[in-house]
């Protein structure tokens, strides 16, 4: 049996160019033909491993060479360990990459940490998860208080608060840190994309990543993509996401994306009817939730967004299209004003201390 190198170069839609030589046992000719290029099912593992289906014509042999990616994310830093970073931390680790959590302080990311474990164990007891998995998930996950931590990685995600000088002095600095080949992504729900890559020397490889809350239960992905976006990064941006099972959209860079710019007047709609007692409060959440199906009313939704937040994205997007459809309502701004954040300050328009 006659072992020849097969040397080809093959271009990787997702990864770029892939140059490899690979021994192929038994081929007299290298001269092959790519006939298929699949992918094997579990998303986990395409990352690692591309299978290429070659037809020799002296042989007539199909020969499969499994062909080892070295261009690609397997680590992925994560700034901010809140509600959404943490919860991206977790459909990541789960999926196998390698992820750096990156804190302002030891505490924060260890109560970030907390609550993937806190969920973690639920999913235990409910049967949905076995320990060796939950053990991977957690040693998939490094805390960090440093950026320097994040040269190294392939793909930064940053989930800190919404706002824009604070966004901006974070990639401001990360761009200094970070190789020049690493994508950086916001998960923003409304800032602009753009604005935020300006401040990077790399505007080709931003995008925008916007999960959804909860980030392991929603199956949605925006992809925000930039005049500037690259086709490659959109690709590894889609690939990522597409890795962690979630459904990808395309977005442009405009306030709001696509769910929030429907979404937020949705819910300013339904403070300004309940301040104008339309109805009771339960019954406004009860209709929407049992006339239209939506899993809860939108009340209850404002909560689990935050009223701080519900309020940052209307202004923004009230101060970009200057349109009363974005309008907060006074009771909102009251409210958040109050400290009555929703369910994570215990109070918003129900009470979660009871
Ligand atoms: N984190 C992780 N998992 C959670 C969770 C959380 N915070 N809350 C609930 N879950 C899981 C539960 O463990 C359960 O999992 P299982 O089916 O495997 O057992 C599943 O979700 C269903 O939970 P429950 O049975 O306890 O309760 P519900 O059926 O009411 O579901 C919900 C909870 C998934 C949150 C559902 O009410 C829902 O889909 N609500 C709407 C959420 C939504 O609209 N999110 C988008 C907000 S907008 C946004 O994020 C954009 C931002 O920019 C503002």
């Amino acid at each position: 049996m006659t072992s020849v190198f097969l040397e080809h170069s093959a271009t990787c839609p997702l990864f770029g160019a892939v140059e490899k030589r690979v021994a192929v046992p038994g081929l007299i000719r290298p001269t092959l033909h790519l006939l298929e290029k699949k992918r094997i099912d579990q998303p986990v593992d395409f990352r690692r491993e591309i299978h290429y289906t070659y037809y020799s014509y002296d042989t007539s042999r199909i020969v499969k060479i499994h062909i080892l990616e070295s261009n690609m994310i397997k680590k992925v830093g994560i700034i901010g360990c809140g509600q959404m970073g943490s919860g991206i931390a977790q459909v990541a680790a789960h999926a196998d990459y390698r992820v750096i959590g990156n804190e302002v302080s030891e505490e924060l990311f260890q109560k970030g940490l907390h609550r993937i474990t806190r969920l973690l164990d639920r999913a235990i007891e409910k049967g949905k998860l076995d320990s060796p998995t939950r053990e991977k998930i957690l040693g998939n996950i490094t805390g960090s208080t440093d950026f320097a931590d994040l040269a190294d990685c392939d793909l930064v995600i940053e989930a800190a608060t919404e706002d824009m000088t604070t966004k901006k002095e974070i990639f401001a600095e990360l761009d200094k840190i970070c190789k020049p080949e690493v994508i950086f992504a916001s998960n923003t729900s409304s800032l602009s994309i753009g604005d935020l890559a300006s401040v990077t020397g790399r505007r080709d490889k931003f995008v925008g990543l916007h999960f959804f809350n909860p980030v392991p239960v929603m199956r949605l992905v925006e992809i925000v993509r930039t005049i500037d976006s690259s086709d490659e990064t959109v690709a590894a941006a889609r690939e990522f996401a597409e890795s962690l099972g979630k459904t990808v959209v395309m977005a442009k860079d405009s306030p709001g994306f696509i769910v929030n710019v429907l979404l937020i007047p949705y819910l300013l709609d339904s403070i300004r009817q309940y301040e104008r007692g339309l109805a009771t409060r339960d019954d406004i959440d009860n209709a929407m939730k049992l006339g239209c199906g939506h899993p809860m009313g939108p009340l209850t939704l404002a909560d689990f967004i935050g009223l701080d937040t519900t309020l940052f994205i209307a202004d923004i997007m009230f101060d970009q299209f200057r349109d009363s459809h974005y309008a907060a309502p006074p009771l909102l701004r009251r409210m958040v004003n109050a400290g009555y954040l929703g369910k994570k300050s215990g109070r918003g328009f129900y009470d979660y201390n009871k």
